[in-house]
């Protein structure tokens, strides 16, 4: 039996544990570290990872790569990712779409992705995984912040994959915390109702979770997987920058070194005033031979930060509900963020500074996915007897069918194993084929759906519209892989979709073999032509809400008409995908917005 390692992959650091002898260990590093910066050095020929690497930074800013997190599985043109290049000293280019770190090395210009960068992380971590061991390792638990997009799972699956391991659980990071605060808990206490906070340099998951003897329940989570002590620093780097304007009338935005010389500095600032009240800055030659000196306060740091701290709270409040807020036993903090004093007096302050709080070790994620990895690995451990992680899906998951609207099938926070279905019907009369596509989204942000995939059911008998019956069901088994599967009931004629751990593998097992050669192409353009005959059909059969405005029909009327010159006048034999995909998404742009107002419901 090969030891599954658990790996905690955060933003600023990484930390690699296994079970050993009925106990985590976590592993230190060649430095005796038991974390390891993410930083990757490019420079020449050489390629370093970890503390060496984030050694280089000062004397090579362009060829040394971190919190390469915040990018992973991201698009490029994402307003978040648009104004966090802006501080990075490294290059940040757009490659197909994503972003891509390009440095110059003696071979010339070189891109990598975030998921090449996150991979050479992982590679350490499981060689200091094999060099423990004294055995290859290949399957991991990595944690994730819940609030991770599929997109975002898929990356770091590929990056694990690249780094030659199988990851047998994506952990979410508060999860991974409140298993690690299971361990240190006497099993036959009482029922625990814990509140895990979970701030990092990057990302912010808050969960409500009961744990009883080994069992860990997720009830309810929030979060956002861009927040976290990297914003903070932005905000000190963005004032330095200003201050050094007013007393210099120099700009140091554009100068690589400087920026990341001031960037170190307020991060030590930052954690000086932790525990100070006031904080010095003081960098030699930072820019055109000027040394800078200046201060700031806790007070004028917590007013910088001040939004961004209220984001928090707002997060923390969206899993405090009346039936569990008086419940509460505990409060867990974890990740480094939670050491800002503000932060932990906004969260005492709810509670009227009544409930205990408990600080978890840094490695307390590592631990947790260790003992999830050993448990995955079926390890015969007795501390493990009865040990059982139910977590939650943060995200809700829906279908959308031709017309852009929206149904949801999985409300966001139902436990895992879950089972759902919902009857859709046709539009037109005789219509044959019905495609769904399949989104993610938070539920109170439904415009900023996720696409996890498209499907299609076929062969339809001929009928009235609005008289097949559709079945759709959505599964979410104990592994966390979603299952959809659409059957018309008529026929029994059945398709499946398979979004593999969440992390967006499509492991299609459609009946028809042919859908899965069939060209993207094609597939995009029958899409496109689908939903602009059944938004048609819509207009021609006077099916549209009575409520709808005469300028919105005419807007509707607009677009349809766009879809069908455009079909008309493109290339049916080799068609442009991307071209389809964008005249796809202007149709469902306008239709779902104008729908959805008038409230339609889906067929
Ligand atoms: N005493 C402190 N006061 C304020 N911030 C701190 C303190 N100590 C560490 N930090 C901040 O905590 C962050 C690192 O925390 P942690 O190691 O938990 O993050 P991570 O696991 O790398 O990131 P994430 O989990 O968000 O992806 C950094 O932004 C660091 O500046
Ligand atoms: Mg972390």
């Amino acid at each position: 039996m090969t030891t599954a390692l658990g790996i905690d992959l955060g933003t600023s650091s990484c930390c690699v544990g296994v079970w050993d002898n009925d106990h985590v260990k976590i592993i230190v590093n060649e430095h005796g570290d038991y974390t390891t910066p993410c930083y990757v050095s490019l420079v020449d020929n050489n390629s370093l990872i970890g503390e060496q690497a984030k050694g280089k930074v000062a004397s090579h800013p362009q060829n040394t790569i971190f919190n390469v997190k915040c990018f992973i599985g991201r698009k490029f043109d994402h307003l978040e990712v648009q104004s966090m290049m802006k501080y990075y000293p490294y290059d940040l280019i757009d490659k197909e779409g994503r972003p891509h770190i390009s440095v110059e090395r003696h071979q010339g210009q070189q891109d990598f992705s975030a998921e090449e960068i996150s991979s050479m992380i992982l590679t350490k971590m499981k060689c200091l995984g094999e060099m423990h061991l004294g055995a290859p390792c290949t399957d991991a638990v990595i944690t994730v912040p819940a609030y991770f997009t599929d997109a975002q799972r898929r990356a770091t699956v590929n990056a694990a994959r690249w780094a030659g391991l199988r990851v047998i659980r994506l952990l979410h990071d508060s999860t991974a915390a409140s298993v690690a605060h299971t361990l240190t808990i006497d099993v036959k206490d009482d029922l625990h109702k814990i509140l895990v906070i979970s701030l990092g340099a990057g990302s912010l998951d808050v969960a409500f979770v009961e744990i009883s003897e080994r069992i860990v329940a997720v009830d309810t989570v929030a979060g956002d997987c861009h927040l976290g002590g990297e914003d903070f620093d932005d905000r000190l780097v963005c004032h330095f920058v200003q201050e050094f304007w007013s007393q210099h009338k120099k700009d140091i935005s554009s100068d690589p070194h400087a920026l990341w010389r001031l960037r170190a500095e307020c991060e030590r600032a930052k954690r000086t005033l932790s525990s100070a009240t006031r904080a010095d800055i003081a960098v030699d030659y930072l820019h055109d031979g000027i040394n800078f000196y200046s201060s700031i306060t806790r007070v004028e740091f917590e007013a910088l930060c001040s939004d961004l701290f209220d984001r928090v709270l707002d997060h923390v409040k969206k899993v405090l509900r009346p039936t569990n807020s008086t419940l509460m036993t505990e409060i867990i903090l974890v990740g480094g963020s939670t050491h800002i004093p503000h932060i932990q007096t906004m969260i005492s302050k709810i509670f009227g500074g009544k409930l205990p709080i408990k600080r978890l070790h840094p490695e307390a994620p590592a631990v947790g996915a260790a003992v999830m990895a050993a448990f995955l690995s079926r390890d015969r451990s007795p501390i493990l007897n009865g040990f059982l992680v139910l977590d939650i899906t943060p995200l809700s998951l829906g279908i959308q069918t031709a017309g852009g609207v929206m149904t949801r099938v999985i409300a966001s926070s139902v436990h895992i194993p879950f089972k759902a279905s919902e009857i859709f019907t046709t539009y037109a009369d005789n219509q044959s084929t019905l495609i769904f596509r399949v989104f993610e989204g938070h539920k109170e942000q439904a415009k900023d759906k996720n696409l996890l995939g498209t499907f299609e059911l076929s062969d339809i008998p001929p009928a009235p519209r609005g008289v097949p019956q559709i079945e759709v069901t959505f599964e979410i088994d104990q592994n966390n892989i979603l299952i959809v599967t659409a059957c018309d009931q008529n026929t029994g004629r059945m398709k499946m979709l398979t979004v593999s751990e969440r992390v967006g593998l499509f492991d299609y097992n459609i009946n028809d073999q042919q859908d899965m050669a069939e060209d993207a192409g094609i597939r995009a353009r029958k899409t496109l032509k689908w939903n602009t005959l059944n938004l048609r059909s819509l207009i021609s059969e006077d099916k549209l809400p009575r409520t709808l405005k005469a300028s919105e029909k005419a807007s509707l009327e607009s677009v349809i008409k766009q879809a069908e010159e455009f079909l008309s006048t493109t290339d049916k034999e080799s068609p442009d995908v991307e071209r389809y995909l964008e005249m796809q998404r202007i149709l469902e742009t306008t239709s779902s917005s104008i729908l959805r107002k008038h409230d339609t419901t889906s067929s």
